[in-house]
């Protein structure tokens, strides 16, 4: 490989036991295999141009009895409301809440609305998964 540099990465060994964990499931050859695969996934999310159209869906899984969580997640969604196609809400267990948020929209506003929810304190999992439409809204 023309051009390989070698660095060193410091991680709390819990969280080494769960990324060789997930190359072990992945059947990836080596963690630098890896490491690679996660920097060209999030090159490919980076490269999207603004203005171009986005679908996909946000995932969160909360503690429902926050009740300022979950007054700031339907705060957010209100103020994206134009960017949400719909909600499912799963009353996961006595505490805990799955919503998967279906959106649209232009790339940026998408993004912003995403981590803003996977932000807000108290969220124990979030996660977007985005898929260009092809179309472009500029
Ligand atoms: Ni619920």
């Amino acid at each position: 490989m023309p051009n390989l540099i070698r660095f060193g990465v410091s991680l709390e060994k819990v969280l080494l036991d769960r990324f060789d964990r997930l190359i072990r499931e992945k059947r990836c050859p080596s963690r630098s295999e890896a490491l690679r695969d996660l920097i060209r996934e999030e090159l490919v999310k980076k490269e999207w141009r603004a203005g171009q159209e986005v679908a996909g869906a946000v995932i969160l899984v909360y503690n429902h009895h926050r009740r300022q969580l979950v007054d700031k997640l339907t705060d957010i969604q209100h103020d994206y409301h134009r960017f949400i196609v719909s909600s499912q809400h799963v009353h996961l267990s006595d505490d805990d809440c799955l919503e998967i948020i279906a959106v649209k929209g232009e790339v940026s506003k998408i993004r912003a609305l995403a981590d803003r929810m996977r932000a807000a304190k108290g969220v124990k999992y979030g996660t977007v998964a985005l898929a260009t439409t092809g179309r472009n809204l500029t």
